[in-house]
């Protein structure tokens, strides 16, 4: 292995919650049911894709513009309860794995879906950490299509072969698996078929990586 993929919502930091609240303020607003497992079926899912989603338990059909209307209003939402996050929102477990890794010689890499990356990895200190970032605003398809992984991997200069993927989505083990690489899975993430080392805890990484 010479680099490392990581996702970043559920991976490095957790963020499920301020997505949820605010797609529940949404949802409650257009007064579609909305609760914590259809949260779960939103992870690694795009802004778009996880709106649809949302509208699955609609009654009423809505236009293109409203749509995006509607994750324009989502997102505004999100970015104010994302100011809330700080370094203490990046655990001393990741923090220190992260350290090790970068010392062991790795590459490392961001491989997320969300457009909010950038100020993610502001908030909880990791501005300028990674060596590539690959994410939402580089890609035209969402997890499980694997564009995301291969771009950090072109970003890395490194071959999928010699990059591993570390995912808590099964959306997200799909696409690494797609795409030809290894991944590590978190929670979730267990659940696929094709996750190459399931992880108890982030820092089992570095057991693993030394086989
Ligand atoms: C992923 C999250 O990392 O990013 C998804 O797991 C989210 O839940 C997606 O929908 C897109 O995020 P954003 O920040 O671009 O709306
Ligand atoms: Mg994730």
């Amino acid at each position: 292995m010479k680099a490392i993929i990581f996702d970043l919502d559920g991976v490095i930091c957790f963020t499920d919650k301020y997505h949820y609240h605010a797609w529940k303020q949404l949802a409650d607003k257009l007064g579609i049911y909305f609760d914590a497992e259809i949260n779960n079926r939103l992870r690694g899912v795009s802004r778009m894709d996880s709106l649809e989603i949302i509208l699955e338990k609609s009654t009423k059909q809505y236009s293109q513009e409203e749509k995006d209307a509607f994750a324009e209003e989502k997102n505004e939402v999100y970015k104010n309860l994302l100011q809330q996050m700080s370094t203490a929102d990046l655990s001393d477990e990741v923090r220190g794995t992260l350290n090790e890794l970068r010392n062991r010689g790795y590459k490392l890499a961001i491989g997320s879906s969300s457009k909010n990356t950038k100020r993610i990895l502001k908030q909880i200190g990791l501005d300028g950490f990674f060596d590539a970032i690959s994410d939402g605003t580089n890609i035209s398809k969402s997890k499980p299509n694997p564009e995301v992984f291969l771009k950090a991997a072109e970003f890395v200069d490194e071959d999928p072969a010699d990059c591993l993927v570390v995912e808590d989505a099964e959306a997200g083990i799909e696409a690494a698996f797609r795409g030809g690489f290894k991944s590590a899975g978190i929670g979730e993430a267990h659940n696929h078929p094709q996750v190459t080392y399931k992880l108890e805890k982030f820092s089992d990484l570095l057991r693993v990586l030394r086989n």
